[in-house]
């Protein structure tokens, strides 16, 4: 039977987010509809992703479930990053999975459930790189808030990462494709677009980068925002810092994971960067933009980690003052080099390091947060607070802000932030503070 609803549930990061958009979009134009909210649907889509083994393994819990009270179940399509390292495999720990479709195969998606239609079982994992934006429609619906790939993969080879193997090798979307595609979204009512890529600040198409991208973008009226992600630290050139200093558009903040703040581990992970390199990008960064907001990503307890290493990272943590900033447990993967690394780290030492992380992490994002109370700055509204007349957005420095407004979502608006949480503030809209 051909399906007529579907539900794409996207694990991961903001990349695996952007390809179930373009997923959903594809089924739309095939004539199908995503199921309600509650709703059963005739295809699942399971979005996955690989970086760590429990969010590997949550893709094969989730199939379980997907077995109705009649015994019955929904078309199953097993899609991105782990549908990608494991291909056919996956069937044998998942036999109800029907379709295992890649990261790079997404737009074939249609073909695959006609397959099934058939009674075939298809598995495409191809990488045929960049083919798959040609192949999907246009786009015609955008969140306040949009993400646009321009990057797919990465040839960085951390020794603990299994992107550059579940994405394959960096390739940067040509020029024109990603203008269009920005021009599509803000037509469609984009006010912030989000430049997504494994390495994004290695963008480039000829002689053009990532800065001279977001000064194109920053041209279009209606759009006001602009913000990229991820970056490494050692494609953070000159030009893209000078461009934080000089577009209005490009928000003051920045993402860029160090990992670990000891040069051993640095090394042993092969990050190509050092502590002190990474430093003095942060404070070229600071003297271009002296507001911005620096995040970043840390693993604790990689192989060999010592407690000294783990010091050096806590010290890098209070050097930078984060203004947000995420932490996980090192995790061994398949085909890296890191999981057959001697000396690895107990859970235990792992857990301790990670709650020491957490906490140090917390006290400089709550002082950050502390540190704009009483300021007045711009909100853009993104949906629906918890409370009647509340809604949520963001500020300039990526703080989820509440407050009670009539605005809707793709305002932007003048508040005042009143006061500050670890992870959230919350504002006043101006005109209520002047009455
Ligand atoms: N174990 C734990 N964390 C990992 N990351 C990537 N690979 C692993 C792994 N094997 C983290 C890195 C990266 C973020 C997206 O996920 O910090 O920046
Ligand atoms: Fe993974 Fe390193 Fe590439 Fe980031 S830069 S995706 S951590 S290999």
């Amino acid at each position: 039977m051909t399906p007529k609803t579907f539900r794409i549930k996207s694990f991961g990061c903001q990349m695996n987010v952007y390809d179930g958009e373009r997923m959903a979009e594809l089924l739309a134009e095939q004539g199908m509809s995503a199921a309600a909210d509650g709703d059963d649907a005739d295809l699942v889509v399971l979005n996955t992703c690989h970086i760590r083994e429990k969010a590997a393994d949550k893709a094969y819990s989730d199939v379980g479930r997907l077995r109705r009270e009649d015994g019955s179940k929904p078309l199953i399509a097993l899609a991105g990053c782990v549908a990608q390292a494991e291909g056919a495999e996956a069937r044998k720990r998942a036999p109800m999975i029907d379709i295992v479709v890649g990261p790079q195969a997404y737009h074939r998606l249609p073909d695959m459930v006609a397959q099934t239609t058939r009674g075939g079982r298809p598995v495409d994992i191809d990488m045929p790189a960049i083919s798959k934006f040609d192949a999907l429609p246009a786009r015609r619906r955008a969140s306040p808030s949009s993400f646009l790939s321009v990057q797919e993969g990465c040839d960085k080879f951390c020794t603990y990462c299994v992107v550059p193997y579940t994405r394959g090798a960096e390739i940067s979307r040509p020029w024109q494709d990603v203008v269009d595609e920005a021009r599509a979204l803000v037509d469609a009512g984009a006010r912030e677009i989000v430049l997504l890529g494994q390495n994004v600040n290695a963008w480039a198409d000829g002689s053009r980068g990532l800065a001279d991208l977001i000064r194109a973008l920053a041209e279009y009226d209606s759009l006001e925002r602009i913000r990229y992600t991820t970056s490494h630290p050692m494609d953070m050139g000159d030009d893209l810092i000078a461009a934080h200093g000089e577009i209005a558009k490009l928000m003051p903040y920045l993402h860029l994971p160090v990992q670990s703040g000891s040069n051993r581990i640095l090394k042993a992970m092969n990050r190509s960067h050092s502590v002190e390199s990474y430093l003095r990008t942060l404070e070229k960064m600071r003297a271009a933009r002296p507001d911005i907001a620096l995040s970043g990503d840390f693993i604790v307890g990689f192989p060999g980690e010592t407690e000294e290493d783990f010091t050096q990272t806590l010290q890098i943590v209070d050097e930078v003052r984060y203004a947000s900033a995420y932490s996980f447990k090192y995790s061994p993967r398949p085909g890296t080099p890191a999981a057959t690394m001697e000396d690895q780290i107990s859970r235990e030492v792992m857990e301790e390091r990670l709650e020491r992380l957490h906490e140090r992490i917390g006290q400089h994002q709550l002082a950050f947060n502390r540190s704009k109370v009483g300021m007045s700055t711009r909100v853009l509204v993104e949906r629906k607070g918890r409370h009647q007349g509340q809604m949520i957005g963001r500020s300039p420095w990526l703080q989820s802000v509440h407050f009670e407004t009539s605005a809707q979502p793709g305002d932007i608006v003048d508040v005042t932030l009143v006061s500050a949480g670890p992870q959230s503030m919350a504002g006043a809209e101006a005109e209520r503070v002047a009455a």
